[in-house]
C-alpha cells in the first residue's frame, strides 16, 4: 500500500491532492495547524475515500512539530508540501512588517528544508514542494513570497542530489481558485476574469489541475530536481 503525507492538505491544492490520492487507493495523512480544519477535511474526504485518511496537527515552521511528525512514521512513500501562510505578506516592501516576511520564509522555505531534514531517514519515493508563479512573474507587491518560492527551486535541486535516490521536485502553480484568495482585499472574480483573458489557457487553474501534476511527478521515477510549471502559460504573458 502506497502512503503519502500532505503538509497543507486541509485546504485548497493540498485537499484536492488528498482527494486524488485517496481515490487511487493510497493511504493519506493530511497535516496543518488547525485541528478543526483538518477534521472538516477528513469528514469530507472519508465520503469518497478508497484509501485511509488520517490527520496530524503540526506547524511546518516549528522544528519540534516537523521532527515529531516524521518520528511517528516508520516509512512514507511520498511527501507533498503545500503549506504556506501568506497572511499580511502582500504589499509594497516598505509596508510589509519584517516579522511577517520572516514568518513567510520560516514556513515556506525553512519549513520545506525542515521537512527534507526530518523526512530524510523515512521517505522512500519523493518529496514535492509548491512554489508559485510570482517567483517568475513578480508584480511589485509580493517580493518576499517570490523570493521564498524562487529559493524552493534551489532547495529541491540540492535535496535531489543529497537525498538521492529519493526524488525531490517543485510544482509551480499559476493562479488557482482556492481559499487563499479570500484573505486578499480584492475583487477576486474580476481579477480572475482579467487574468483568464491574458493566459494562453484562457482560464484560471483549479486545485485539481495542480493535484494531477503532483501525482504525475510522484509517480514518474525519472523526474527529479525539476520545477514543473502548471500555470496555464502565465510565464509566457
Ligand atoms: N492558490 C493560488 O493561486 C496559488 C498560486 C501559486 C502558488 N500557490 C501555492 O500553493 C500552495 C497551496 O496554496 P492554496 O492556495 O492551496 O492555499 P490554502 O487553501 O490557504 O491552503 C494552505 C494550507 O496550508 C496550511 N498551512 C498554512 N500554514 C501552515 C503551517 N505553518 N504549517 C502547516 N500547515 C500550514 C493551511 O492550514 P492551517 O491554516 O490549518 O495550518 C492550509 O490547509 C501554497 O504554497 C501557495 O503559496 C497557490
Amino acid at each position: 500500500m502506497t502512503n503519502a503525507m500532505i503538509i497543507g492538505g486541509g485546504s485548497g491544492i493540498g485537499l484536492a491532492l488528498a482527494r486524488t490520492m485517496l481515490a487511487e487507493g493510497m493511504d493519506v495523512t493530511i497535516v496543518g495547524r488547525s485541528a478543526d480544519r483538518l477534521a472538516a477535511a477528513q469528514a469530507e474526504l472519508e465520503r469518497a475515500a478508497q484509501g485511509k485518511i488520517s490527520t496530524v496537527p503540526a506547524d511546518i515552521g516549528r522544528e519540534e512539530d516537523v521532527a515529531e511528525l516524521f518520528a511517528r512514521v516508520e516509512r512514507v512513500d511520498h511527501v507533498a508540501v503545500t503549506a504556506a501562510d501568506a497572511t499580511g505578506v502582500y504589499g509594497r516592501i516598505t509596508d510589509v512588517a519584517t516579522a511577517t516576511a520572516r514568518a513567510m520564509v520560516d514556513t515556506k522555505l525553512l519549513g520545506a528544508w525542515l521537512v527534507g531534514k526530518h523526512a530524510a531517514e523515512r521517505v522512500t519515493g519523493s518529496i514535492t514542494y509548491t512554489s508559485g508563479i510570482n517567483a517568475y512573474r513578480p508584480n511589485g507587491s509580493n517580493t518576499i513570497v517570490a523570493a521564498a518560492n524562487g529559493a524552493l527551486a534551489s532547495l529541491a535541486y540540492g535535496l535531489a542530489i543529497e537525498l538521492a535516490p529519493v526524488r525531490v521536485n517543485v510544482i509551480s502553480p499559476g493562479w488557482v481558485d482556492t481559499p487563499v484568495w479570500n484573505q486578499l482585499n480584492i475583487d477576486k472574480q474580476a481579477a480572475f476574469a482579467e487574468m483568464a483573458e491574458r493566459l494562453p489557457a484562457r482560464r484560471i487553474g483549479t486545485p485539481d489541475d495542480i493535484a494531477q501534476a503532483f501525482v504525475s511527478v510522484m509517480r514518474n521515477g525519472f523526474i527529479t530536481g525539476t520545477v514543473l510549471h502548471v500555470d496555464g502559460g502565465h510565464r509566457l504573458t
